[in-house]
């Protein structure tokens, strides 16, 4: 169980992996699911809720590896207040060693009323009856009431006082729609301290959406009212406008300890490989002008704010860009580079290869290098990307060989080799609209998946005209979105790769669910 006596320590709750896989347009595999949990390891935030155990058969397989597996975070699971998510949880947790329950219920009388359709008795003791269940198996359970910041402060006062006498060990409270402001939701949280007589048994989390833009400050302020654990998404993913951005709270806690007085565990080095892992892998770029992660966070432009920051750095600037892993743009590696100096530098970015492994990365990383004549971190990180998901869909299909004729005269025909996933390859040309279409019909005609492309986009890894390009593609299959993404200096191949991972990924998901 995680234990906040000390007064000074806040608790970083990610929940990139339930919440922020709420974002409409995201589908994550549970190769996704781990390797984002691995990243959140080194970041070490305190808590990861790795899913909703009750979900689907494939969310309950994820989160049950990261829980045997990821050591250090406690691992959450979400569970609605009813009998059978909770024992879905504790199943999904058995054997783990820091599991947690997250079990929550609507406490609105909008939600109470509309979505559940219940009084608020009925409420009252399902919430009472889901804490003891949890509690009955797992030490650490935290319980929700959902739609905090709309609900009757007095019933919601009562309902935290029986979720803690019944076994909560952390009560949360949600903003779930964004409603609040940072004095409102400050004051509601200095309430639940001075209305619940049991609240020193359990430590105040707090769960806030950004609706309206205040996710980050509404969660400050219920620090500065005492709350203790703050519970977000990194680059603010999650349902909606998503969730407070978990890697602002955490700069602003560190960047101001004369205010906020209290310190996170947090490795903060690791903020920028985790924005940009989850980034990529959720197909949700980063904008330019994000607060600690965009990549003109630490850019200065204006020639009075140059001269000044050259004279002295703090004149503009409140942190270190080394301090939230900005490695900068350094050119590093060149087509004459060999396998030795590919290894330090992967090392470096935090990636660890075995000889198998390096040798592949290495043919990938040579065939860039011809194309381009400097390779940077971030081409490193886009190579390792790509890599990763060729291992994850392996036995699904894959492109081998792509040509493509086009014109402004002419119909584009794109002639393309897929391997199939029984080993096989097969080829076919198609014509269609512009390039991009002739390649999706051509894999269409192969891969006989029929979905729809939804959405379609490029963006350049680094600067300059031979950059990578990384493409994401969003289909749409039976009503539920799958992304996927592709890189290379050919955008028209990267469009082929996008393609054939989102299919893939959707092949994936349906067959683990
Ligand atoms: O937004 C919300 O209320 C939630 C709960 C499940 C905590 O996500
Ligand atoms: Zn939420």
């Amino acid at each position: 169980m995680v234990e906040n006596n000390k007064n000074d320590k806040l608790l970083v709750f990610d929940t990139t992996l339930r919440d922020g896989e709420q974002s409409a347009g995201a589908s994550l595999t549970a190769q996704d699911k781990f390797r984002i949990a691995t990243q959140l390891q080194k970041l070490n935030v305190d808590i990861i809720e790795a899913g909703f155990a009750a979900s689907s058969p494939g969310d309950f397989a994820a989160v049950r590896k990261i829980a045997l597996e990821i050591e250090g975070p406690t691992i959450a699971t979400l569970a609605r207040a009813v009998p059978s998510d909770i024992d879905s949880a504790i199943a999904c947790l058995k054997g783990a060693s820091k599991p947690r329950i997250h079990t929550f219920l609507s406490v609105s009388d909008i939600h109470m009323l509309h979505q559940m359709k219940k009084d608020r008795e009925s409420i009252m003791s399902m919430a009472i009856d889901a804490v003891k269940r949890a509690r009955d198996s797992v030490q650490d359970v935290e319980f929700s009431p959902m739609d905090a910041s709309r609900s009757d402060p007095d019933y919601l006062y009562m309902m935290l006082e029986n979720a803690i006498a019944a076994g909560a060990t952390t009560v949360n409270i949600p903003d779930t729609v964004g409603y609040t402001n940072p004095q409102e939701f400050g004051e509601l949280i200095a309430g639940v301290f001075n209305n619940v007589s049991n609240i020193d048994k359990a430590i105040v989390s707090v769960h806030c959406h950004n609706d309206l833009g205040m996710a980050v400050a509404n969660s400050l302020s219920a620090l500065e009212n005492g709350a203790r654990q703050i519970e977000g998404c990194i680059n603010g993913l999650g349902e909606r406008a998503g969730n407070a951005a978990l890697e602002e709270v955490i700069m602003a806690v560190k960047t101001r300890p004369d205010h906020y007085g209290v310190e996170t565990d947090i490795n903060t080095p690791e903020i920028g490989p985790s924005s940009r892992l989850i980034s990529n892998i959720f197909g949700f770029p980063i904008q330019f002008n994000k607060a600690v992660t965009g990549q003109n966070a630490f850019r200065h432009s204006s020639g009075i704010h140059q001269d000044a920051f050259l004279k002295e750095r703090t004149t503009f600037e409140i942190m270190l860009p080394e301090e939230v892993g900005w490695k900068g743009d350094a050119i590093v590696l060149t087509k004459v580079s060999g396998r030795a100096g590919l290894k330090s530098r992967l090392e470096y970015l935090g990636y660890k290869v075995d000889d198998k492994e390096l040798l592949e990365i290495f043919n990938s990383f040579k065939n860039l290098a011809d194309q381009k004549k400097e390779i940077t971190d971030k081409d490193l990180e886009s190579l390792m990307s790509e890599f990763h998901r060729e291992l994850d869909t392996t036995e699904r299909f894959k492109v081998l060989d792509l040509d493509v004729v086009c014109g402004n005269k002419r119909d584009p025909v794109a002639s393309i080799t897929l391997e199939l996933p029984n080993g096989d390859s097969e080829s076919v040309s198609k014509s269609g609209t512009g390039p991009v279409d002739a390649v999706c019909n051509s894999i269409d005609s192969i891969t006989k998946q029929d979905v729809n492309l939804t959405e379609f986009s490029v963006s350049s890894v680094t600067e300059g005209i031979d950059a990578l390009g990384e493409v994401t593609i969003r289909i749409e299959k039976d009503g539920t979105i799958y992304s996927g993404q592709g890189s290379d200096t050919d955008i028209i191949f990267a469009s082929a790769k996008a393609y054939v991972n989102a299919i893939n990924r959707y092949l994936i998901i349906k067959s683990s669910n």
